[in-house]
This record gives C-alpha cells, structure tokens and sequence, in this order.
C-alpha cells in the first residue's frame, strides 16, 4: 500500500513539466513530435569524436553573432560620414559596447575556423557520399552566403580595408566581359564604395543574409537528420542491427542525441569559449589577422593602403587570384576553386566513407589539399611581391585544382582496408 501511495509524481517540479508538456501536445502535438524527432529520439552513432563538435558550435557562433549583431546595430549609423566615428562610438562610450564589437569581430574568425574544421571533417570521412548529398550540397551554399555576409559585414565600419577591400573585390566582375562594368556599378551604386554601397550591405548584412543563413542552417539540420549522421568509422548504423535499450527499431550502434550529446556539446562549448574568451579579452585584434591595423584608420578614397588584403579566411582564394597574370582567369580560377568543391560527391568514386579505411593515395592526397590551402592563405595575406613566393603560390593552385580534377581516378585505384562490420569505439 505504501508503494502505491508513491507512485504518484514525488517532485512537484516533474508533475509540473509533466502538465506543461500535456499542455503543448494537447494545442500544438507537432512540437513534440519535432523534439522527439530531432533530439531525444534522434539516434546518433555512439562513435563520435572531436570533430563532431564543431556542428554545434558552428550553431553557437551563429547565435552570437545574431545577437552581438542586433546590439551593434543599436548603436550603428549605416552612412559613410558617420559609420567609422559610430563604430569608434560603440568602442568608447557605449556602455560594454567594446565587449560586444570584439564578440561579434572574434566571432566572425572563429566562425571560418569553426566552419572550416568542420568541412575538413566532412572530407575525412566521406560525410559527402551518398545518402548525404544534400547535407554537403546545402552547407556550401551556406559556405558561400557565409562568405558574402562577412564580406559586407566588413566593408560597414568604414575603415580603409573597408573602403579599398571593398573597391578591389567588387571590381572583380569588371573582368567579366561585355556586362563587367555595368554590374560592378550596379553592385556599388556608385562608380566606387560610397554612401550607397554602406546603405544596401548593411541592409543585407543585418537582416536578408543572416534571414537566408538561418533558414539554409534548418534545411541542413533536417536533411542530415532524415538520413542520420555520419561517423567516424563511415559505416552505415541504420543498416546495422536494430535495438537499443531506448528502442527495438532504433540502430543498434545509436544513442539518444538528448541526453548524450547535448551534454557532450556542452563540454565542447565551455572549451571553446574559453579559447573565445582568451581572444575577445586579450588579443581581439589577433595580431592584425582577426582586425587589421589599416581598418583602425577612417576610409579614404586618395590614399592607397600599402597592402590591399582580405581577412585572412578568404587569403587562400585571393593567393589563387594574384598568382594568375590574367585578371578573367584569375576570377575564374578563384571561383573554380570554390564551385569545385560542390562537386565532392560526385568526384569521390571510392567504395568506403571515411579515409580511415583508404589507402596511402587518398590520404596523402588529402593532407596535399589541406597543406596547399592553408599555405595559399598564408600567400594571400603577404604583399604578393616576392616572386619565388608567386611560383609557388602556382604550384600550390595547381596542386589544389588536381586533388578535386583527378580525385575520380584515386578514389577508384586506391587500395582501401576491410571496413568493420560495426563502428568501434576504440582503435
Ligand atoms: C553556419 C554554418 C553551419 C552550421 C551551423 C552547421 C551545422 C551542422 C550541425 C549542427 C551538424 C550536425 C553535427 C555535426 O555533424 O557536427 C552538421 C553536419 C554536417 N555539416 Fe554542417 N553546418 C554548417 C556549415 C557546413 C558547411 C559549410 C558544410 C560543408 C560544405 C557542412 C557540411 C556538413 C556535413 C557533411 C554534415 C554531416 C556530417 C556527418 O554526419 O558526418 N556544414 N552541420
């Protein structure tokens, strides 16, 4: 008897939630639907590593900069007269107003970092092949939107990498022939970056990119989760044998992402934003590369900044520009090195997912790729006047060209090890 009296909810708090859930599944049943969907009944391989943390933390640097942004944007005047003195504004005599300028600029950093490791992710173990086509194809148009909303976000304080980094890019579709200098006006409003420029980027830096960039995020989220996350090892869970203590029809290999990986992600959070908070406290300009110098200077059109670059998250594709003499076939060769990548799945002929379980081939091949984009990088973010450092900008382009263009026949002829019947959660 006394049993029974306790069966009854013990904690006022869970009988609370309780009721509060009764109540949203009795008005809006689809929510609850969506949670168990996405989060406590979304099955995740039970072998994800370090790499795996950089999904969620992509999210987090997202929501920071939404928010960090909507203050900023308070206290912002979108003018050429007045930007660079509102920013200055923001930096002196808003109250914490220095600390949400550094989050949103550190944020903007680590967002590339973040988004990078977690595309490098995705090239290791082949989260690209089939059945996540989809998933790849949708995070490189939000790499590329991505790269647009940075670019704008940039050119707003109106400082002189603003002004000029803004003036040389836009000039870039100048190379297109016939309609190249129509568009070029067409995208300033102007014959250079001026008032009208500042006005249309902050308008598609505060509300349609970032609108597009939330919107590209659910469709990934939800294309990946009808397919199921990818893993370390690349074998399938869902082909694998079903049943788990949470459910007969789950697979076997696959643990509720709530609680498991929530609390996972977590621990990642708190190390990342510790790292965050190192860079925002004690080095926000990070030595010229998160902040450059010559944007602490107010824009001017008559004087030429020594060195004209981009943030160091675009110097790879700007290396790929400078180091070809013809200014069409640069343009064409920076954006080639882009589109190539959309083209992964379909490039990628080999018979397992994950490199864990390739060649020698493949894996130099990948370490070649990686080495050639991140020492293009560092070329692009130099004067670009050595030419020995030119030459091998060249080589390093073609190098990185011949990863994506020969990738069908190394994928094929590479010799791959016997995959596991079932992921492993230790080697
Ligand atoms: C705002 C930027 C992005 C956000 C917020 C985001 C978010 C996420 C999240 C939360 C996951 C699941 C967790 C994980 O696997 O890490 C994921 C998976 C994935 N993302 Fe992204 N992503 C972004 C950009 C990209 C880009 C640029 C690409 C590649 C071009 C990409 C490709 C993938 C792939 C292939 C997966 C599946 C990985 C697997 O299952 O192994 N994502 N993304």
């Amino acid at each position: 008897m006394a049993n029974e009296k306790h069966s009854a909810p013990l904690d006022p708090a869970t009988g609370l939630v309780a009721a509060v859930r009764a109540w949203f599944d009795d008005r809006a049943p689809g929510m609850g639907v969506a949670y168990k969907k996405h989060m406590s009944e979304y099955f995740a391989p039970k072998n994800f590593n370090v790499w795996y943390y950089f999904g969620s933390l992509a999210l987090l640097v997202l929501v920071n900069q939404i928010v960090t942004g909507i203050f900023l944007t308070m206290h912002f005047k979108p003018s050429a007269a007045e930007a660079f003195a509102s920013v200055e504004y923001i930096m002196r005599d808003v109250e914490w107003g220095w600390l949400i300028r550094y989050m949103h600029s550190t944020g903007a950093s680590l967002f590339f970092i973040v988004v990078y490791l977690h595309m490098f992710r995705g090239l290791m173990y082949g989260s690209y092949q089939k059945p996540r086509e989809l998933v790849w194809i949708l995070g490189m148009v939000i790499y590329l939107v991505l790269m647009a909303e940075a670019f704008m976000g940039y050119v707003l304080p109106w400082g002189q990498m603003s002004f000029w980094g803004a003036k040389v890019i836009i000039s870039l579709f100048g190379a297109i022939p016939v309609i190249g200098n129509g568009l070029t006006e067409w995208i300033m409003g102007d014959y250079l970056p001026g008032d009208a420029t500042l006005n249309r980027f902050f308008a598609l830096h505060v509300i349609a990119l970032p609108l597009v960039l939330l919107l590209l995020v659910v469709l990934h989220l939800g294309a990946l989760h009808e397919v199921g996350s990818n893993n370390p090892d690349g074998v399938d869970i869902k082909k694998g044998p079903k049943g788990n203590r949470w459910s007969k029809d789950a697979p076997a290999d696959g643990i509720p992402f709530h609680p498991y990986y929530t609390v996972k992600d977590l621990f990642g959070v708190g190390f990342f934003l510790l790292i965050a908070a190192f860079i925002i406290f004690f080095t926000p300009e990070f030595g010229g590369w998160f902040l450059e110098h010559d944007n602490f200077t107010e824009a001017n059109r008559l004087v030429t900044p020594e060195h004209i670059k981009p943030v160091w998250y675009f110097t790879p594709y700007y290396a790929m520009l400078r180091v070809v003499p013809d200014k069409l076939g640069g343009v064409l060769v920076m954006f080639g090195a882009i589109v190539l990548l959309f083209f992964v799945p379909w490039l990628d002929r080999a018979k397992v997912r994950s490199f864990r379980y390739r060649g020698w081939i493949s894996k130099t091949a990948l370490a070649v790729f990686a080495i050639s984009f991140v020492w293009l990088g560092k070329i692009g973010a130099g004067p670009g006047t050595d030419p020995v450092e030119t030459q091998i900008g060249r080589v390093l382009t073609f190098l990185y060209f011949a990863f994506f263009i020969t990738m069908p026949l190394w994928t094929k002829i590479d010799k791959t090890k016997p995959v596991p019947e079932r992921v492993k959660l230790h080697d």
